[in-house]
């Protein structure tokens, strides 16, 4: 089989295209030949060495977290999936024609491969980072940097709570904002006092890593009520880091009953041939999408 992989820490650059051994899934684990792999901005930073704490990475190195595929392989001790099932979920080296999953779930009927692939990270970074903020249905919640993956997951799953949302995207992603349910505005000079002008913010959530910790400090009025996902230096600001996934099965079966009941669907911004990986890379790297992007093998 083919999987895309890395020998050095580096640029886009460094992704090959290379013949592999087939995996094999251990315990609790299932093989799915891959039909879509989702990219997510933690790909390019194990890429680039940044991540080594939360992703220890032994070189040459397999890339990608997320895939959709069907099931063809089952480990030890794994119940209630068959062989020829659908399933989408979280593993290792995802960016392969065929990878082993350590969470999955079953695919809602009628939902594409492509779009599937697109789904667990984010989803799961969606609910722990709503949790952690401890937002309530009636109270407003601030996102910066709400068209991409995360706050587009974000976004509808606030709305499902109740919760309005004031979130922040470039011009081109201000109607796509508003479609999520949220008020939009741009982020970028001034962005503050618009938000200020939109009424009281009782949370805040930076998503983009701009910078902002601070000015959600100050717009909440509290740093206990602001969690980054994207910004290191939060802590530096009494603000929380959430970087410690919680359960991916949880997540799955969440996202499963929110896109079979309409009221979660994160788009494809662009769909890759896995032989293209440096592309959607670079792309992701940009940092602008509205949505995921995926690589199809
Ligand atoms: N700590 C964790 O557990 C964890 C988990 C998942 C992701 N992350 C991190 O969270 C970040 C977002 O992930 P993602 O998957 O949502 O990324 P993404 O899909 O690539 O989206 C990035 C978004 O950032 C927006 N953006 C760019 N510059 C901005 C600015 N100055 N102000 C506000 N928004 C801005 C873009 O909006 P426009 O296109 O409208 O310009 C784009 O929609 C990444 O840095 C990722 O590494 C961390």
């Amino acid at each position: 089989m083919r999987k895309v992989s890395f020998a050095e820490f580096g640029g886009p650059e460094v992704l090959r295209l290379v013949d592999a051994e087939e995996p094999h899934p251990g315990p609790g684990r299932i093989r799915v030949v891959v039909k879509a792999a989702g990219v997510n901005p933690a790909d390019w930073r194990v890429r680039e060495g940044q991540v080594l704490g939360a992703h220890p990475t032994r070189l040459p190195s397999g890339v990608g977290l997320d895939a959709a595929g069907i099931v063809d392989e089952i480990g030890a001790g794994v119940e209630g999936v068959a062989v020829g099932d659908r399933v989408f979920g979280e593993g290792a080296s995802t960016y392969a024609e065929s990878a082993v999953l350590s969470a999955w779930a079953r695919m809602p009927e009628g939902l594409s491969f492509e779009e599937a692939a697109g789904y667990p990270s984010v989803v799961e970074t969606a609910l722990r980072i709503l949790r952690e903020v401890g937002v309530r249905p009636g109270q407003t919640l601030l996102v910066s940097g709400a068209s991409g993956g995360v706050g587009s997951a974000v976004l509808q799953i606030a709305r499902e709570r109740g919760i309005a949302v004031i979130g922040t995207a470039g011009a081109a992603n201000q109607e796509y904002l508003r479609g999520l349910g949220a008020v939009p505005t741009t982020y970028g000079e001034g962005w503050v006092e618009r938000v200020r002008g939109l009424g009281p913010v009782h949370a805040a959530l930076d998503v983009a890593g701009s910078g902002v910790v601070p000015a959600l400090v100050e717009l909440t009025g509290r740093p206990d009520r602001v969690v980054s996902i994207a910004d290191l230096g939060a802590p530096d600001h009494g603000v929380r880091f959430s970087g410690v996934a919680g359960s991916m099965p949880d997540a799955l079966a969440e996202a499963v009953d929110l896109i079979t009941r309409g009221r979660l669907h994160i788009p494809v911004e662009k769909s890759y041939p896995l032989s293209e990986a440096a592309a959607a890379h670079r792309d992701s790297q940009a940092g602008h999408a509205r949505g995921r992007r995926v690589l199809i093998p």
